[in-house]
């Protein structure tokens, strides 16, 4: 299979970890040209555009499997003075993320972290005032029970803005996981919102993600 054959169909084959870590090594230099680009995913712009929206200023910002760093990219375009750190499982990804420049000509995030996600984190740099994450609690990647992995990463009312796929937010249990929250008094009452992961005229145009809206409670 060539890179260009990479997409949604591998993408949502994947199971574990270490599968994750496989399919984005390979599919790190043409991620945006063939997927991206090609099928007008317009996911990272529109968590971005969410989280200027809802969320009140904020200085340090986490970026939850970051990707090549579109989010971020898009959230500096918003809210130029932010400072974003960055997570993802894959070196690769993470090695694109690297280039990503604001429009100043500044690097758009100031560290990149490799890590798993689906264990807990080390609590580098944290905590942080927000994070926001694109593309990431999807089939075979991130599922409800990471959530509370995020957590610890957040300063008191810190702010999560997650996009979910929304079969995976369906089959997964995500709003059972929200409750149980709740019910801990570690987060607020969500708002959940919807958002079309892709452009008019995309191959895929109609596929939908929730994007979870919540604050930690201290
Ligand atoms: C579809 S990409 C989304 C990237 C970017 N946020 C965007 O919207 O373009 C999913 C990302 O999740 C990362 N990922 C998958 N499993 C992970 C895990 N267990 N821990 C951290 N990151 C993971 C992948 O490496 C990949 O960069």
């Amino acid at each position: 299979m060539s890179d260009d054959a990479l997409g949604l169909d591998e993408a949502y084959s994947v199971k574990t970890p270490d599968d994750n870590r496989r399919l984005y090594a390979k599919w790190a230099a043409t991620y945006e040209s063939s997927f991206v680009d090609a099928k007008q995913y317009r996911y990272p712009k529109a968590i971005a555009e969410v989280f200027n929206d809802v969320i009140p200023p904020v200085t340090r910002i986490l970026d939850i499997g970051t990707g090549t760093g579109l989010t971020g990219m898009y959230v500096t375009r918003l809210r130029h003075a932010v400072v974003i750190d960055g997570m993802d499982i894959s070196p690769e990804m993470l090695a694109q993320a690297k280039l990503k420049t604001r429009e100043d000509g500044s690097a758009v995030y100031r560290a990149l972290y490799e890590r798993d996600l689906t264990k807990a984190v080390p609590n580098e740099n944290a905590p942080y005032e927000a994070l926001f994450s694109s593309g990431t609690f999807t089939h075979g990647h991130l599922g409800p029970e990471c959530l509370r992995n995020l957590l610890p990463l957040l300063a008191n009312d810190g702010w999560l803005v997650v996009g979910v796929n929304n079969e995976h937010f369906e089959s997964q249990g995500f709003a059972g996981e929200l409750d149980s929250l709740v019910a801990l008094g570690a987060i607020q009452t969500p708002d959940i919102k919807r958002i079309d992961v892709y452009e008019p005229g995309s191959v895929h145009y109609g596929d939908q993600a929730r994007v979870i809206i919540t604050r930690l409670i201290n």
